[in-house]
């Protein structure tokens, strides 16, 4: 822990990626304990993964239920067949949603309409948040050009739950995943950073040293839209959860 680090986002520093999972883990348990109706807002990516890989042991071992709970993912790619494994609604199927006892029927993702019909989704989406009176607890990652979701850099502050066009690095990072650059979609559908603003607490989650400069820069820049995550700061309960190596040029 370094309580000594001078950040505009609260952040604590945890020995090992899998350390900070647990305390998130922890957190969102003991919230479970005393509000099973939570209503959670949840990543993709590598990141989470030791978090769903903790949530599910916990339920395994009958110490967290997800039975009365609710789930916004942040976002979907455009332009994969419905059910595609790439997409992260089979993806939150693996990772989470088989493993535990959260209801199929209350586990949200935007649904991967044609481009045409993303503005009418999109508002579908904003309204079943506000449906269920809100987003509890949100979970983050943060890509290694500063994006939430899938705000890009630019994206607004006041931005709500759209279509966007997603950057090359952001086209870069996923290539894997699809085989290839040339197979990754260009769109998708994503909370805005308004729309994420809006969740009563917000964790963020960056691991490794490949998020060290973006860390840095989310933490102690001054707010802009050109390093989206840094539009967390004026929010009332969010905080970083680091690992030492994406913690490394803090305090510099
Ligand atoms: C993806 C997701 C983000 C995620 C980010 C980082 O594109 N849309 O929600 O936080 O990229 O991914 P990773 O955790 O794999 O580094």
């Amino acid at each position: 822990m370094s309580p000594t680090l001078r950040t505009r986002i609260a952040c604590t520093v945890y020995p090992s990626a899998g350390a900070a999972a647990l305390a998130v883990a922890d957190e969102l348990r003991a919230r479970l304990a005393g509000y099973p109706s939570l209503v959670l807002g949840l990543p993709t990516g590598n990141t989470p993964v030791p978090f769903y890989q903790e949530l599910s042991r916990l339920h395994r071992a009958g110490l967290l239920s997800l039975a009365q709970a609710t789930s916004f993912n942040l976002d979907e790619y455009l332009g994969l067949a419905p059910g595609d494994p790439r997409s992260f609604r089979a993806w939150m199927q693996t990772q989470l949603f088989s493993q535990v006892d959260l209801p199929a029927n209350r586990t949200h993702l935007p649904d991967p309409v044609e481009p045409a019909a993303a503005p009418e989704e999109s508002r579908r989406y904003e309204q079943l948040i506000r449906e269920v009176g809100g987003i509890d607890w949100m979970l983050l990652g943060i890509g290694r050009n500063g994006h939430i979701g899938f705000n890009e850099p630019g994206s607004a502050r006041t931005s709500r739950t759209r279509l966007v066009e997603l950057e090359a690095k952001t086209i870069a990072d996923a290539a894997k995943t699809f085989g290839g650059e040339q197979h990754v979609p260009r769109r998708a559908i994503t909370m805005g950073i308004g729309t994420i603003l809006e969740a009563r607490a917000i964790r963020v989650m960056a691991f490794g040293s490949a998020k060290a400069e973006i860390v840095q820069r989310a933490l102690t820049a001054e707010p802009t839209e050109l390093v989206p995550a840094s539009l967390l700061a004026g929010h009332a309960d969010v905080r970083f959860l680091l690992d030492a190596e994406s913690a490394q040029l803090l305090g510099q």
